[in-house]
């Protein structure tokens, strides 16, 4: 499949691009390009296209409009030293893409044009592409249901898919500050069986409440707990969680396993792999809130972070529920923590060594 390739004509100047890479924030500014392809049954994925950045015409019948067949991705383009540009993991986005179009009875598209298509608009707008220590380009691989009908007993058979990309900043304004945590009893993100999984729209639209009632209790983050028993830890915010038992030599990884109701994190697989090279053991099990707040208070439990594409490690300093409360370390972001980020950081900006040939070159 080939791009037909349109470029804008009225790109931003260089002064106008970098007046906003000077401040991107986070998720508010956009290059000047996009991809999009469509796809129909029976015809497979076509009419592909770089074109100018721009509002998207839809039927008002659009399928997606009324029952959110959507699904979406997120991952980043890094300046490297030497000036050139380097995304992470692609294909792990494009694998997960597919997951969860298989539950959302979504075409799957080829890793391939997934990742022509990350190449593509990142070296179109690589002028984009923050050169600021600790920015980088977020991507945004998106899908959705443009078929021009509201039955809803068969999954839409025409879809856009389409790739934005963001140049951002520092994720959370407050820089690594651990954020404080709102145990989420009223509220669940997924329950197995559903599309916890599935990076899909609605799994965040349904987020948007608990996360509201965290802030109403003086919480930055929700954190979500099991469907059925309310009681297991599952993740914080949009991110996985990882608790950091002892200290020093002795420091050891627990993540939640990948029950179904999870998304499975690229950065926590991530985390998996890297630490135990580092000496740090790292597995994947179960912990409730029981074990959580009992683990701090005998500080067994010496740090807790999320970990995700946007913010790569937040360290998590205090947790409050409606009944209970505790805190996590010293208020300041813990060694092992930061040892992970620096670890991780550096392989995503070049600096450090790729054993697993993870960084992909535009
Ligand atoms: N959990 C949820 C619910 C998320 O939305 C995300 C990020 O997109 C993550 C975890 C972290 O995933 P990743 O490390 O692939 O960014
Ligand atoms: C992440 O990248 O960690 C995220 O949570 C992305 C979010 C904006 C959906």
């Amino acid at each position: 499949l080939d791009f037909d390739i349109r470029l804008s004509e009225r790109p931003r100047s260089a002064a106008e691009r970098e007046a906003i890479l000077a401040d991107p924030g986070w998720g508010r500014h956009f290059t000047d390009h996009m991809i999009t392809i469509r796809y129909a049954a029976g015809k497979g994925w076509h009419d592909a296209r770089l074109e100018p950045y721009g509002p998207i015409a839809l039927d008002p019948a659009s399928q997606v409009l009324h029952y959110s067949q959507e699904l979406f991705e997120g991952l980043k383009a890094y300046r490297q030293a030497d000036g050139s540009i380097a995304t992470f993991r692609p294909y792990a986005n494009a694998a997960r893409m597919n997951r969860s179009a298989q539950r959302m009875a979504m075409p799957e598209i080829p890793e391939e044009l997934f990742v022509r298509s990350l190449e593509l608009l990142v070296s179109t707008d690589r002028d984009w592409v923050p050169t600021r220590a600790g920015h980088s380009l977020y991507l945004r691989p998106f899908m959705f249901a443009t078929t021009r009908a509201l039955g809803v007993n068969s999954p839409a058979d025409e879809y856009l898919f389409v790739v934005i990309a963001s140049p951002s900043g520092d994720y959370y304004a407050k820089g690594i500050k651990p954020v404080s945590v709102w145990l989420s009893q009223d509220y669940t993100r997924a329950a197995p069986g559903g599309t916890g999984q599935a990076k899909t729209g609605g799994n965040y639209a349904a987020s948007f409440a608990g996360q509201a009632q965290a802030v109403a209790h003086g919480c930055d983050q929700v954190v979500w707990l099991d469907a059925i028993e309310h009681r297991w830890v599952e993740e914080v915010g949009s991110m996985n969680l990882v608790f950091v038992y002892g200290s020093g030599a002795d420091a050891r990884l627990l993540t939640p396993a990948l029950t179904g109701t999870l998304l499975p994190g690229i950065t926590r697989d991530s985390l998996l792999k890297l630490a135990p090279d580092l000496g740090i053991p790292a597995e994947e099990g179960k912990i409730s809130i029981d074990e959580w707040q009992a683990g701090c208070e005998s500080g067994e439990i010496t740090e807790v972070f999320g970990c995700g594409t946007a913010a790569v490690i937040s360290p998590v300093g205090s947790v409050k529920a409606a009944d209970r409360s505790w805190t996590i370390g010293d208020g300041e972001p813990g060694p092992i923590s930061m040892r992970l980020r620096e670890e991780l950081i550096g392989i995503q900006y070049g600096s450090r060594p790729d054993p697993y040939g993870w960084v992909h070159k535009i």
